[in-house]
């Protein structure tokens, strides 16, 4: 927001094209790009997102920065410079890490996401806070994929940049992506400025599918049409582009979400055991109170009908049931 940031992004718009020709023309950037096309990356996917490298040189961003005559205080501020505690030198943040710019609203780039060659921890660095970076107002690629979130009414949420590129490349455009924190109450009101329905789409593992409810809930409340799409455990939806292709991405998965209520179920069912009983009426007695929560009363009986022919009950006993616990959650 105004010119007082200038010079901070235009540090990191210098960065950016630094770090894209060092992947894409350069030796030292030949390992880094090698990883990328080992992945499944394409040339086409990293000129449309920027992706560069950080060299393993803990001053090369800086010499160019100080050559290019920005100022290092203002660089650290930016997060693009790092100060030594010993000696209170500056160096770069980032250094042997494959680059994902990340844009604000306006397609200006003003943070990097950073991932490591080797399995080495952190996986993912990111830019800190700084005054042109907040990241619970920031979606990965929105800029990008705003176009077709708007033509389609629809956002469709990944958890990882890869994710989105990925999808990107199999003609899912309308792809974003949080980055690396939850999904915030800005962030679903940003995505519900641009689209009324959005589709969760996170990894096929616990914690993404945990995270998946959360998100879904929060969009809820927000005001969009929330569905969920689920991926095969244990895989992302990059990996399963690698492994399945394309059109298997899109046709089974993008294009057959379930609903929320539906990806409660499912979820609900994998922590139980539904051979016994006792697992059975808990299962029960949670689902009720889910579709208790349901404001449309024709939404409701859909899903207490389904319940009811499933587990061979009688409706009127699943409405009594229902009734109790929205009295008792009030
Ligand atoms: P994942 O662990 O699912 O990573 O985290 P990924 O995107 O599949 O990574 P690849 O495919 O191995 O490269 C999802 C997202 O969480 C954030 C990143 O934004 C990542 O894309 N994250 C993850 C971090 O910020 N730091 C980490 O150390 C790990
Ligand atoms: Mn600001
Ligand atoms: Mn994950
Ligand atoms: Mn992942
Ligand atoms: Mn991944």
């Amino acid at each position: 927001s105004g010119k007082k940031h200038e010079s901070k992004i235009l540090g990191h718009e210098l960065a950016a094209k630094f770090y894209h020709h060092l992947l894409t023309t350069t030796e030292q950037g030949k390992a880094a790009y090698d990883y990328l096309l080992d992945r499944g990356f394409t040339q086409d996917m990293i000129s449309a997102f920027q992706i560069g490298y950080a060299p393993d040189n803990p001053a090369a961003l800086k010499a160019l920065l100080e050559k290019r005559g920005f100022q290092e205080s203002e660089m650290e501020e930016a997060g693009l410079l790092l100060r030594k505690e010993s000696s209170w030198e500056y160096m770069d943040r980032f250094r042997n890490r494959v680059m994902f710019p990340i844009m604000n609203n306006q397609g200006r780039v003003i943070a990097f996401g950073g991932r490591a060659l080797q399995e080495g921890q952190p996986k993912y660095l990111n830019s800190p806070e700084t005054p042109i970076f907040h990241k619970n107002e920031t979606l990965y690629a929105l800029h990008k994929a705003r176009p077709a979130i708007r033509k389609e009414n629809k956002a469709i949420l990944f958890e990882g940049y890869a994710d989105v590129i990925s999808a990107w490349n199999a003609g899912v455009n309308n792809g974003v992506a949080t980055l690396g924190t939850a999904l915030s109450a800005r962030q679903a009101k940003i995505i519900r400025r641009n689209a009324e329905q959005a589709i969760i789409c996170y990894d096929g593992d616990k914690a993404g599918q945990e995270a998946a409810l959360r998100s879904a809930e929060l969009l809820e409340q927000e005001g969009c049409q929330v569905q969920v799409a689920l991926l095969p455990e244990g895989s992302d939806p990059d990996d399963f582009i690698k492994i399945h292709g394309k059109d298997k991405f899109v046709n089974e998965i993008i294009k057959a979400p379930f609903t929320l209520m539906s990806f409660k179920m499912q979820k609900l069912k994998k922590e139980k055991n539904l051979q016994h009983e006792g697992d059975r009426l808990q299962y029960i007695e949670e689902i009720v109170g889910e579709i208790s929560k349901i404001s449309k009363a024709v939404e409701r009986d859909h899903y207490l009908r389904q319940v009811a022919d499933e587990f061979d009950l009688s409706l009127e006993a699943l409405k009594q049931e229902q009734h109790r616990l929205f009295r008792a959650n009030k």
